[in-house]
């Protein structure tokens, strides 16, 4: 029995949705732990192209249970929409649970969410907007409906009648927004936990039973961990309580942190952010451009549709997040879109203020002013798309590898060189890069 947990080591997008489509085929269960439908998992598999943001990347593979676990925040109609969809493409969604315990999206955290982005002005935060933050404030502040509460048209009934006039006073005297109406709230909450009911069980048991009986168990995280509460670069960061994080990983699912074995950080072969907040290596230029557009799937949000921000890979910051989540083994993706440069910076400091320094900063003013200081290293400028053996990727790119590994403090063990589940390289133990 193995416990897995696969966590974004950057600021989101690095393939996470991917990695577990192609590691799932392990796994008896498959688990999103955290976050909400700000999370967007791209899988690209022999069904076809998918992108997900609630129900783990594990449901291509008949028969492994997808759990959709407590520390989730979930927007109903999203997920309804979710599993319509799946099914009209012919993906069954017969084994996905829906933990009791998860908290509920509902308008008022949309309202919410976008009311306060303009309230923030020149410090938006530039969230997608999807309520996922005004959601776990309120699970924080004790105000939030959980799916137990939606699936009981009482116990909703008696919950809404609290909330919603509370939420009502934010709306209309803090933002000046238009309140919402009770009776439309609570039928359609109503209607939703009734379509909803079938899945909701306590996962975290069902966990539990997997694991007694020898099942392999995948945690698919979400966003990065530079996005992070605790770790990441705060303010501009998303607020999924538990964290993005590996820790939270143990929180989300009701597993111990004894339970697990093994936490696998997914990297990209470069950076990438959308959202606001400062970025050291981010390219304005030409160069930026191509990263973005270079290769099979151009950098463009999975959820919001936004371009993402393109820069070289940051030693520093992705170090950091190995740290904090303990990372046993990375996994490098996307490195076919460096195909074509003559040359790769690689950023392995800072220099703030005329002084170096090889930590993330706390603050973010500090964080602001960090200029890269670039490492550059030779490029291979040969096509790795079809390579699927360590031996025959580029010396270069092998290179590459070998310095990323070592500026990580971990080993890479998987190199993905293309979007699709087959394009991937397992090093083996080892067979150093
Ligand atoms: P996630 O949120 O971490 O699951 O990542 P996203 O799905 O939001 O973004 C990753 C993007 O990169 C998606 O469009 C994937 O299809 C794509 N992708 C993943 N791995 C590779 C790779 O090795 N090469 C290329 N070119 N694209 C990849
Ligand atoms: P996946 O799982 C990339 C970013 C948003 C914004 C900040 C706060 O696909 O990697 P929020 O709506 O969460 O309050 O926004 O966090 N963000 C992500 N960026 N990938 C994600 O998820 C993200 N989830 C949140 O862009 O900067
Ligand atoms: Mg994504």
């Amino acid at each position: 029995m193995a416990v897995r947990v696969v966590i974004g080591g950057q600021w989101g997008d690095e393939g996470k949705g991917r990695l577990v489509d192609l590691l799932a085929r392990d796994a008896r269960a498959i688990v999103r732990y955290s976050a909400g439908n700000n999370a967007g998992h791209t899988v690209i598999n022999e069904r076809g192209e998918f992108a997900l943001h609630l129900i783990p990347a594990g449901i291509f593979y008949p028969g492994k249970v997808c759990v959709i676990s407590n520390g989730v925040a979930i927007d109903p109609a999203v997920l309804l929409k979710e599993i319509e969809g799946l099914e009209s493409r012919g993906v069954s969604t017969e084994n996905l649970v829906l933990s009791d315990r998860a908290h509920v999206i509902m308008p008022y955290h949309v309202a919410i969410d976008r009311a306060d982005e303009a309230l923030r002005g020149k410090a938006a935060i530039g969230t997608t907007g999807r309520g996922v933050g005004p959601a776990f404030v309120d699970k924080v502040g004790r105000l939030g409906i959980r799916v137990a509460d939606l699936v009981d048209p009482k116990a909703l009934r008696t919950r809404l009648e609290f909330v919603l006039p509370y939420k009502n006073a934010v709306l209309e005297r803090l933002y000046g927004a238009e309140p919402l109406d009770f009776t439309a709230v609570y039928e359609c909450y109503r209607d939703y936990g009734e379509r909803l009911g079938r899945y909701v069980r306590d996962t975290a048991l069902l966990l539990h039973e997997i694991m007694g009986d020898g099942g392999d168990i995948l945690l698919e995280g979400a966003q990065g961990s530079l996005l992070d509460l605790d770790s990441g670069t705060y303010e501009y960061v998303s607020s999924s309580v538990p964290s993005s994080t590996a820790a939270g990983a143990g929180v989300g699912a009701g597993i111990g942190p004894t339970e697990i074995d093994e936490v696998i950080g997914v990297y990209k072969a470069y950076m990438t952010r959308v959202g606001n907040g400062p970025m050291p290596t981010e390219l304005l230029d030409e160069t930026g451009d191509i990263l973005r557009m270079e290769g099979p799937r151009p950098e463009i949000g999975t959820t919001t549709g936004r371009p993402r921000r393109c820069g070289w890979f940051d030693a520093v910051a992705s170090r950091h997040s190995a740290l904090v989540n303990g990372v046993t083994m990375a996994a490098l993706t996307r490195l076919d879109v460096l195909d074509r440069f003559p040359t790769i910076p690689v950023c392995t400091a800072y220099r703030v203020d005329g002084k170096l320094i090889t930590t993330l900063p706390a603050s973010t003013s500090i964080f602001a002013r960090a200029e890269p200081i670039y490492e550059e290293l030779a490029g291979w400028q040969a096509d790795t798309s079809k390579v699927r053996n360590l031996a025959d990727l580029p010396e270069q790119a092998r290179a590459y590898v070998r310095r990323i590994s070592e500026l990580l403090g971990v080993d890479v063990g998987i190199i993905s060189v293309g979007p699709e589940r087959d394009q991937a390289i397992f090093v083996r133990a080892g067979e150093a890069p």
